[in-house]
């Protein structure tokens, strides 16, 4: 929402007010209640024409600051790969050089071998299931090795947003590097691995076959 936005707490606002003044007379009431109805649907109006007059317009021209993003700056953002490994950059990774850039950029948050630590765990014990809801745990049990259904998703993830006190930091080799280091500690890839666009789109992942596609909607649409 770019416009203005109605205060969320309005309602408690209106019935202090009301208390404030003192208002005792039932009637005065309603036609106050009435008024912050009416204003309420003006308001509603005014953040729909805010919103497209915001799309159609630059925000410089309306602000006086800012400037259009470049295309280097959108391409430097616009990264996404997709399960089937569509975006997948060039590149390589090794499990050795992974192990050397998480030991300086991941551990301290993740656990030196990913066990967690004051974050996510991203290693599965040895033998451990696909963790259900009732877990006390939570989400701290889920982990790429038996939670995430992609390796290729992994790598977006890395790529995009870790590590996190300096997202976007990371080349497309480190990502890989990284990438293979953490699908062999959760022993889905061997020591060896040279990891690229190529073998990475073609891993499957433990959890894999333990998501469904929710096809509740089509089943909607169709009946
Ligand atoms: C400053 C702490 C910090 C550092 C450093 C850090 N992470 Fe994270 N990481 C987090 C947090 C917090 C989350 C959970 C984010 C969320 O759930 O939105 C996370 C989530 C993740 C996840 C997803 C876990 C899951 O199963 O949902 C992966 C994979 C990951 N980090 C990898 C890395 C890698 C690789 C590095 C090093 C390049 C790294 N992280 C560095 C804090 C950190």
């Amino acid at each position: 929402m770019n416009g203005f936005e109605y205060p969320e707490n309005i309602n408690i606002w209106l019935s202090i007010f009301i208390e404030k003044m003192e208002i005792h007379s039932n009637n005065i009431k309603k036609i106050f209640i009435i008024m912050f109805m009416m204003s309420n649907v003006s308001v509603a109006q005014s953040n729909a024409d805010n919103d497209s007059f915001t799309n159609q317009q630059n925000s410089t021209e309306i602000f006086n600051f800012g400037r259009p993003a470049s295309k280097k700056e959108i391409a430097e953002w616009d990264l996404d790969v997709r399960p089937d490994g569509t975006g997948l950059p060039k590149g390589k990774g090794t499990v050795k050089k992974g192990e050397i850039i998480y030991a300086s950029k991941c551990g301290f948050c993740h656990g030196q071998k990913g066990e967690g630590g004051i974050n996510d765990r991203l290693v599965a014990r040895i033998g451990e299931e696909f963790p259900n809801e009732d877990q006390a745990c939570g989400f701290q049990c889920r982990t790429i090795g038996n939670y995430w259904p992609y390796a290729t998703t992994l790598f977006d993830y890395i790529l995009r947003s870790m590590p996190m006190n300096a997202p976007g930091s990371l080349t497309n080799d480190e990502v890989y590097s990284l990438s293979a280091y953490l699908l062999y500690l959760n022993k889905i890839v061997s020591e060896e691995i040279e990891l690229n666009s190529e073998n990475l789109k073609n891993i499957v992942m433990p959890a894999h076959d333990k998501f469904v596609v929710d096809d509740r909607l089509d089943y909607l649409v169709a009946h």
